[in-house]
Order: C-alpha cells, then sequence, then structure tokens
C-alpha cells in the first residue's frame, strides 16, 4: 500500500507516526491534507538505516557523531538536504529533519518501502497517539491503514538536533536527554524559546500536543483542586475526588501515559486538566515542554 502512494500510520518507539514514501510528492501531499498541517512545517524523513543518511542530507561531522551515538532511537538529526526530494517535505527549507526508528513494525516498514515521510499520527494541534486507537479517532476516514502495534515506549516525539553548527542544537527536547548529548559534546544547548525557536524550529510556531480540556500545571498534591469535571495526572497522589487520576510511578510512565490520559480526559468530556510538575532534569526537560504547550495561551 505504502510502494503505491498510500498512507499508513505505524508505531514507532516515540509516537505513531503517519508514514508515506518520502519521494512521492501525491503521497507527501496527502499526508498534510490528513493531518490538517500546515504547509510551512517540514516532515521528518525516517530511514531504516543510518547507513542511507547520505542520500537525503550531507552528513555533517557533529551528524555522523550523533547518528553512531543514537541511531536508531528517539532522535531526529536535522542536517543540510540534498537535492531530489519533494519541496513539501522539507517546507522549502534547506535542511531535512532525520530518524532511524528504533521499534520492530517501524523497522520492519522501512526495511521494504525504502525512506518514509513520518509526523505524528494526529490531527495538526491534537496531541500525538500512542496508541492504534488514538490514531483512528483522529485520522479514520483519512488514511488507508494503521498498523495495530503496542503502546508506544516513550509516548513524547523525538528530539530534534540540528546538527548543521559546530555544536548539537536541542529544537525539540525528547528522550535523548541535553545531558546524554553533553556527555559526547559539552558544547551542546538547547534552543532558547522565542525568537530563535521560531526561526530553526518551524514545529513550534503551531499550538501543539493540547487537549480540548484546558491544562493547568500545579506544582504538586497540596495545589490540587479536586473536581467531578477535573483529571488529575501525576507522581503524587490527588486528594479525593477527581472524575479520572493516574498517578505514575516516574517521569518516564508519566511521560509514556501523558498523551494517552489527555485523549481520555478528552473522552469524558472533562473541563480541566490538572497536571503536576516535575524537575527539569532528564526526560523530565521533554514532559515539562509538552505540559507547558498544553498549558499555555488558554487561560
Ligand atoms: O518521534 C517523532 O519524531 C515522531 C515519530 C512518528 O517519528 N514524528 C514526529 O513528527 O513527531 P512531527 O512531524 O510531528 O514533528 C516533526 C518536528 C516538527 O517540530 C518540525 O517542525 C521539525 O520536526 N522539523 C522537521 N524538519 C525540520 C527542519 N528541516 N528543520 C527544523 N525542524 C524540522
Ligand atoms: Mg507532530
Amino acid at each position: 500500500m505504502l510502494r503505491r502512494g498510500g498512507l499508513c500510520a505505524l508505531p514507532t518507539e516515540t509516537v505513531y507516526g503517519l508514514a508515506a514514501l518520502a519521494r512521492d510528492a501525491d503521497a507527501v501531499a496527502r499526508v498534510f491534507a490528513a493531518k490538517g498541517r500546515p504547509s510551512d512545517n517540514p516532515l521528518i524523513v525516517h530511514l531504516g538505516d543510518a547507513a542511507g543518511t547520505g542520500e537525503v542530507a550531507e552528513v555533517t561531522a557533529v551528524g555522523a557523531r550523533l547518528l553512531a551515538a543514537f541511531a536508531p532511537g528517539p532522535l531526529t538529526v536535522v542536517l543540510p538536504a540534498r537535492p531530489g526530494l519533494p519541496p513539501a517535505v522539507t517546507a522549502g527549507l534547506s535542511t531535512v529533519a532525520v530518524r532511524i526508528p528504533d521499534a520492530p513494525l517501524a523497522c520492519a516498514t522501512l526495511a521494504i518501502t525504502g525512506p518514509l515521510v513520518a509526523p505524528s499520527a494526529n490531527r495538526s494541534g491534537r496531541p500525538s497517539p500512542t496508541t492504534w486507537q488514538a490514531v483512528l479517532d483522529d485520522l479514520d476516514g483519512h488514511i488507508d491503514a494503521v498498523l495495530q502495534g503496542p503502546q508506544t515506549a516513550v509516548g513524547l516525539e523525538s528530539t530534534v538536533v540540528d546538527a548543521t553548527g559546530d555544536v548539537p542544537l536541542v529544537l525539540r527536547p525528547g528522550a535523548v536527554t541535553l545531558d546524554a548529548l553533553q556527555e559526547l559534546f559539552p558544547g551542546a544547548r538547547a534552543v532558547d524559546a522565542g525568537a530563535e525557536a521560531a526561526r530553526r524550529s518551524p514545529g513550534t510556531r503551531h499550538r501543539h500536543y493540547a487537549p480540548r480540556a484546558r491544562v493547568r500545571l500545579v506544582p504538586g498534591a497540596t495545589d490540587a483542586e479536586p473536581s467531578p469535571e477535573a483529571a488529575w495526572i501525576g507522581l503524587d497522589a490527588p486528594p479525593p475526588g477527581y472524575a479520572l487520576v493516574t498517578v505514575a510511578p516516574d517521569v518516564a510512565g508519566y511521560a509514556r501515559a501523558l498523551f494517552d490520559f489527555f485523549r481520555r480526559a478528552d473522552a469524558d468530556g472533562l473541563e480541566r486538566i490538572d497536571a503536576q510538575a516535575v524537575p527539569e532534569t532528564g526526560l523530565g526537560v521533554a514532559l515539562m515542554d509538552r505540559l507547558r504547550r498544553a498549558s499555555s495561551g488558554r487561560e
């Protein structure tokens, strides 16, 4: 189906992606249409093997070291693009984002199709899907198929790293943490929020990850405001009275559960989600990034 230009959602280790042949301009156009995605937001090209990166991108020294250390895995590397991809893939930029996923169904698919674009398989602006059921909630009728794989292991989208310069620049935090990058490159840093982020990372210009319910970021269980119209997610147990509660055992479990929890709260018609803040170290940086995006500009 993919080889004929179809659209198939599939699980990666981060979130479900909506896959289509990266070199098929019509299929790529259908991906943007199915998601309702703004055309100025470029797609990630997924490859089965880091060895193929040179066919779509110019592999910089920084990029080569990052791929050697973290591929396959939840890392996306932004590199100078080579000509040949449909312009819509890169939204007309001179760079291309490349990722080599690790999840078995994604790897098996890539082995028979070659390069695939795969944005998160949600309608634009909605939380990324971590289950195949969530994919269908958003995209049933707009795509050709979904592989019914497991709930995704990480639950947050990949770390996007600009590797066009002398040191890695994190454009979107993820499970490959800044600490891990700094072990390899002491000068690695994250992009400043605001102007620099908007310029370098097109996706951050758009509202993201947001459920319909209003998300309130709260420091701890003492800040809980239980209500039959509200949900709680965090590391600590809240006082009784919430309609829906998830207490995660650790930050990784919180990250894995978050987007599905957002969708359940919406399915239950709840008005508010109280999400407990976590320390901004390791994976906590990515989790707090998603929580802030979900909560911003809504009150
Ligand atoms: O974990 C993931 O990365 C998932 C799975 C399915 O692989 N995919 C994903 O794709 O999250 P998407 O399209 O939802 O997010 C891609 C992000 C966007 O923020 C986009 O702006 C950024 O990567 N991006 C893509 N190409 C870029 C480029 N050339 N320069 C800077 N940012 C780029
Ligand atoms: Mg997305």
